[in-house]
């Protein structure tokens, strides 16, 4: 048993989270944090044990994955998923966000369409916009606190050209874990209008109220799937920088390879593999555990907003471990929100307008702490709430 009630400062370390709160500008130190998605939950041991037993010997040189790792990452899938990638089909790279930039950068032509369903974690946007893209937001429909995909409007501009889209599965913020159903028609689109498929599923594994299903066990979009996972959110290790993509076809594999590779940018440090080959062999329970733990933080959400805050809506949510909360009841731009909250009430949210521009009076909610620190996030909404929601 692990204990995540545990509440951890992590003041003094090197987290951006606890260090460089509220938008980056450190405008109001000493707030809690509740923005950034990296949790406050303690590694899990047989993760430590590796690091000290990897320090045991002193030599810290580049560092290339060993075939252990890719089969470790192999076997997640696999026993966790239902999805066995190729070990073949993999390269682990520095992160997420940069594969996402190369794969822009490889397999869309200059000022093409790249589509992503909004509201949605904004670096896609950056890396569209940034590689000298056109971004097509395609709005997800929301209806009782609930978001799901325009197929209609996805239909019509895939129809207008777009050449490649990006998918959050489980969905950053909104909370969504597709369903099969749902997966296959976008995969099954992608294919009718040929464009590739960037699958970011760095939230995999926590698949709350129904499990996630990878993208990967739709065969018909293979040969234009690019699968995005990464150790970072599922065992809180961000810091780490690394990731794993899975490509099934060589072509495109080589290509996106190239990208990297053709910059000097190789694989992450040793601690990363040291990591990977701990986590997906040996932390099922701790993955368990604080899946758990998570499904009570989204529970007190919903019962002290439903009890205290009732005018805030609270998307119904299936995963992850960020909530999308609708306070457009607080009449401010999420912009305006998101100072007062940090500014008089104490706490940092992420807000809302970063994932998507085109709404206002969302805040993004990281629930990834203890439960008594999650309480006071709370409670600090409820004093603004007191003084502001008529
Ligand atoms: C959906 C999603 N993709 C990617 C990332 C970041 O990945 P990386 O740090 O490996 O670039 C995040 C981090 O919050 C995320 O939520």
């Amino acid at each position: 048993m692990y204990d995540f009630d545990k509440a951890i400062d992590r003041t003094g370390t090197t987290s951006i989270k606890w260090n460089f709160q509220y938008d980056f500008h450190g405008k109001a130190d000493g707030l809690l944090p509740y923005w950034i998605a990296d949790t406050d939950f303690p590694v899990a041991n047989e993760i430590i044990d590796a690091f000290k037993k990897r320090c045991e010997h002193p030599v810290f040189g580049y560092a290339d994955p060993l075939p252990r790792t890719f089969e470790a990452v192999q076997g997640w899938w696999e026993r966790r998923h239902g999805w066995k990638p190729e070990t073949e089909w993999m390269f682990m790279p520095c992160g997420v966000v940069t594969g996402i930039y190369f794969a822009l950068e490889a397999f869309v032509p200059k000022g093409g369409k790249v589509l992503t369903f909004t509201p949605v974690y904004d670096p896609f946007f950056a890396a569209v916009k940034n590689s000298g893209h056109t971004l097509v937001a395609c709005p997800m429909d929301h209806k009782d606190n609930y978001y799901t995909i325009n197929f209609e409007k996805f239909e019509e501009e895939l129809k207008n050209g777009v050449k490649a889209v990006i998918f959050c599965n489980p969905h950053n913020p909104v909370g969504r874990v597709w369903t099969a159903e749902e997966l296959e028609k976008v995969a099954d689109l992608c294919v009718k209008y040929d464009a590739y498929l960037l699958s970011d599923e760095v939230h995999c594994d926590y698949g709350l109220t129904r499990p996630y299903t990878p993208m990967g066990k739709f065969t018909q979009v293979h040969d234009k799937l690019i699968v995005y996972t990464s150790m970072a959110k599922s065992f809180n290790l961000a810091g780490l920088v690394s990731a794993c993509i899975i490509v099934p076809n060589e072509e495109v594999r080589k290509k996106l390879r190239y990208e990297f590779d053709s910059r000097w940018m190789f694989s992450p440090t040793d601690f990363a593999f040291t990591a990977m080959d701990a986590a997906y062999n040996h932390a099922d329970q701790w993955m368990d555990e604080v899946c758990e733990y998570i499904k009570g933080n989204v529970a007190l959400v919903n019962q002290f907003c439903a009890e205290k805050m009732p005018k805030i809506g609270v998307t119904k949510h299936e995963g992850t471990f960020l909530m999308w909360l609708d306070m457009s009841c607080f009449g401010k731009t999420s912009t305006e929100l998101t100072s007062i909250l940090a500014e008089k009430y104490g706490i940092a949210v992420g807000d809302g307008s970063h994932y998507d521009p085109s709404t206002e009076g969302f805040i993004r909610f990281n629930i990834g702490c203890a439960r008594s620190v999650l309480q006071k996030g709370l409670e600090a909404m409820e004093r603004c709430y007191k003084d502001l929601v008529k």
